[in-house]
Parts: C-alpha cells; sequence; structure tokens
C-alpha cells in the first residue's frame, strides 16, 4: 500500500499519494537559458499553469542556472512550478570558491536539487560517494534530491546496465530517504542530447529494478511512494509511451525543457 495522506513536497504543495504517486516532470536547463528565459521559459510555464481549469494532477520543475534562481523564483511565483537547482556543494559552508551550498539553494526556494548528473560525474569527476553526500546535503537543508544514474552504451552494450545502474543506486542515494527527500532519475548516458531513447520496454526494465532495489533498502512502502523519472531525448512525441509504463513517475527533460510549448506537452502527457 502506498503512503497515506497528504505529504508535503515544499511550502504550500500538498499531494496527496493515496492513489498512486504524483508524475513530476522536471526541466533541467544545464548551461543553457539567459535572462530572456525569464519571460519565455519561466513566465510561459506559469501561464500554461495558469490556463488550466483544474489543479493540475502532475509536479512540474525547472532547474535554471544557478544566478537566474531568484528571477526565475520570482517569475514562478504561486504558479505551483518548483523551482530546483542543477548541483549543490557537500559542505553546507566554507572555502569552495565557485561552489554553492545546498542552504544557499533553499533559501532561494529551492524545493529541488539534481545531483550526480553524468555531465556532472564526467565533467567533475563526481563519485558515488560524493553524489551521495550532495544528496544529503539536499536533504538536509529540507529540499528533495533528485540523485541521477545510468549506464554508458559501452556498459549497455557489455550487457552490464542492470548491474551499473543498481550499484549507482546502492551507493549514491542516502540511507536515510524517503519519497519526500528523494527522487530517482534514470538517464541512460547514451541517449541523453542525442535524440535515441530507451525503448519504453527497456526503460521500465531498468526503472523496475531501480524499485526492487529500493523496497529491498527501504521497505516496499516507502518505495512504493518514491519517484522514479525517466530522463534521456524525452520529447513531445515519445513522452506519453514512456510515462505509461507503471515504474516511470515523470521525466527528466534536457533540450525540450527549453521550450515552453514542448515542456509544457510533456507535462500534459503526465497529466
Ligand atoms: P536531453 O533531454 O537533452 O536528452 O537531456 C536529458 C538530461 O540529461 C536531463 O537531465
Amino acid at each position: 500500500m502506498l503512503e497515506e495522506g497528504p505529504v508535503d513536497f515544499g511550502e504550500g504543495v500538498e499531494h496527496n499519494m493515496t492513489d498512486g504517486r504524483r508524475p513530476l516532470i522536471a526541466g533541467n536547463w544545464k548551461m543553457n537559458g539567459g535572462l530572456d528565459a525569464v519571460d519565455d521559459l519561466a513566465g510561459a510555464l506559469a501561464g500554461h499553469m495558469a490556463s488550466l481549469a483544474a489543479a493540475p494532477v502532475f509536479d512540474m520543475a525547472v532547474c535554471p542556472p544557478f544566478p537566474l534562481l531568484p528571477m526565475i523564483g520570482a517569475a514562478i511565483e504561486e504558479s505551483g512550478v518548483l523551482l530546483g537547482a542543477q548541483d549543490c556543494h557537500a559542505a553546507a559552508k566554507g572555502a569552495h570558491t565557485g561552489d554553492t551550498s545546498a542552504g544557499l539553494l533553499a533559501e532561494l526556494g529551492c524545493r529541488l536539487v539534481i545531483v550526480g548528473h553524468s555531465e556532472r560525474r564526467t565533467d567533475h569527476d563526481e563519485t558515488d560517494d560524493l553524489v551521495r553526500v550532495k544528496a544529503e546535503a539536499a536533504q538536509a537543508a529540507g529540499m528533495a534530491a533528485i540523485v541521477c544514474v545510468g549506464e554508458t552504451e559501452a556498459e549497455r552494450d557489455a550487457g552490464r546496465a542492470l548491474e551499473v545502474v543498481i550499484g549507482q543506486v546502492a551507493n549514491s542515494i542516502p540511507a536515510a530517504s524517503t519519497a519526500e527527500t528523494l527522487v530517482v532519475a534514470y538517464e541512460p548516458v547514451w541517449a541523453i542530447g542525442t535524440g535515441k531513447t530507451a525503448t519504453p520496454d527497456d526503460a521500465q526494465e531498468v526503472h523496475g529494478a531501480i524499485r526492487t532495489a529500493l523496497a529491498e533498502r527501504f521497505g516496499g512502502n516507502a518505495a512504493a511512494a518514491m519517484r522514479i523519472l525517466y530522463g534521456g531525448s524525452m520529447k513531445p512525441g515519445n513522452a506519453a509511451e514512456l510515462l505509461a509504463k507503471p515504474d516511470i513517475d515523470g521525466g527528466l527533460i534536457g533540450g525540450a525543457s527549453l521550450q515552453a510549448d514542448d515542456f509544457w506537452a510533456i507535462a500534459q502527457a503526465a497529466g
């Protein structure tokens, strides 16, 4: 059975998860978006949300570059769109030039922080251990961590996709995680920005294995309430069939989140 009653997933946003997991459609802008994105993207999404006749049945989040967070936060204020960040430092504060603390992100209104994206694992040599500590920092600051996992093309070709992903799940996810403080994002590296998408069946196989691993670790009830997102060339044209799979609870979207109408169309597929 899923967790009963309202789940507080951020200020003023209560979700009743009794009837299942509430889809989360999150946009990872990566190193894209300038000042024009405040109106063109965030403002447009807020407008789309305001156009709904009834309360949305999905959560929507945007994760812009750090400097844009206050302005994007203002543009989406009271729209229901959640603010997220793309990374945080593991330490609460200190001499870490160029880094940003989870505490400051929370102060700026972030409810979510992406950690362990494959681009950071590659570009910044981030290990599972570092990703886990960053996720703990995000959780300690009152936010949910979106922990990213995913195999490379070589690992998939070698038949090691599940082994790699389950290993990352075991080592990158904090022990104290709950459905309110953890979102997992399965992002096969070979599908990111390439236009190649995992087939819905292949993605479901991995998502199912992730949920089984979460259940072994956190118990069946907690695992049943945890959201597992798919990421990797998700677009309006393929979102519905991916989101229809039982263990795909939303999307972490890169390229298609940079166009308000495309991102909104994906959210519609979740609703
Ligand atoms: P694309 O949607 O551009 O493939 O990026 C996915 C991703 O990396 C989201 O974090």
